[in-house]
């Protein structure tokens, strides 16, 4: 009988059907420049899955006029060696021509979840986003996707897609991979000059201490607001960063926290999310606290 994981919650469904054996097709949809981030996703869907894809297409839809879509880093042979390395089985590299042969007029948008950090920031970006993964997700009919947790917003995004409109594809998230000293693996970061690269730390420092705090008994009665001004504090020392925003939510809803609040009292899961440029690199990172 073939088996299949279903829903937001991951409740299992099962299908019968007596002669389809099972076997999973697990998809891990990129832009390439593939860094250990990527690689973290195949890795992850090649211990999930039977037949592994992934897919390199940078999507010019979900970019906005003034990004970097023209300047968005690529290199296909290296790409197809780390694909090799981790075990992929398919890569799918489509044309823009091929993927968009006629002007698109059907657009996949999820309200509201898209209404705040990265979406207030870049309009329309999510709207491309979701068209574009949902054009994947039929072109691949795979039953596992993975996405990083380094764009939370884009997995709580695209798991309302799956259940709003009943994909039966499970998205299984995935933990942010760090370089050494605590950045998050990017693209982007070829484009930052040394002094950049340097004082983007803060980010990740500024994070470190969110967890330092929520995992402490006398920290974690300090309020949304004071955890707030904790991580701006840090962030403004860098005189380099240019904050695009800090904001604390609960995820993966999304909704905001009262500042009074105290953060042993909140009762859901939390995201502290950044988004900070470096001269025109825009940097984001984010850290989950989990409520038991
Ligand atoms: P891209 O930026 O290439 O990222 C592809 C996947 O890699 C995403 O799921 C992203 O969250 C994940 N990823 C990137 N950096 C990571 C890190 N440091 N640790 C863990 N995972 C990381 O996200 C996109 O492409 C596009 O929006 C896409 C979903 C492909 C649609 O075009």
């Amino acid at each position: 009988a073939e088996r299949r994981q279903l829903g937001a919650n991951g409740e299992k469904a099962e299908y019968g059907s007596a002669t389809t054996q099972q076997h999973t097709v697990g998809f891990v949809p990129t832009m390439g420049y593939l860094h250990e981030g990527h690689a973290s996703l195949m890795h992850k869907a090649r211990e999930m899955a039977d037949t592994v894809v992934l897919s390199i297409f940078v999507n010019p839809i979900q970019f906005g006029p003034n990004e970097d879509l023209d300047s968005y880093p690529r290199d296909e042979e290296r790409d197809l060696e780390v694909a090799r390395r981790e075990g992929v089985d398919i890569v799918f590299l489509p044309t823009v021509a091929e993927m968009y042969p006629q002007p698109t007029r059907t657009k996949i948008r999820v309200s509201s979840l898209t209404d705040r950090l990265c979406g207030a920031s870049r309009p329309g970006h999510f709207d491309g986003v979701t068209t574009v993964v949902a054009k994947l997700f039929n072109m691949v009919g795979p039953d596992l996707a993975f996405f990083g947790m380094k764009d939370a917003q884009q997995v709580a995004v695209l798991q309302q897609m799956v259940t709003d409109l009943n994909m039966n594809v499970t998205i299984v998230p995935c933990p942010i991979v760090r370089e050494a000293d605590g950045l998050a693996l990017s693209s982007r970061n070829v484009y930052l000059s040394a002094e950049q690269r340097e004082q983007a730390l803060v980010l990740s420092h500024s994070l470190r201490k969110v967890r330092e705090v929520s995992e402490d008994v006398v920290q974690n009665t300090l309020t949304i607001l004071q955890l707030y001004q904790m991580v701006e504090s840090t962030i403004t020392s860098s005189p380099l960063a240019d904050i695009d925003y800090i904001e604390i939510l609960t995820f993966p809803g999304l909704e905001p926290l009262p500042p009074k609040q105290r953060l042993s009292d909140v009762e859901e899961d939390i995201i502290v999310a950044l988004a900070v440029k470096f001269g025109n690199t825009r940097l984001i990172d984010n850290m989950r606290i989990q409520k038991a």
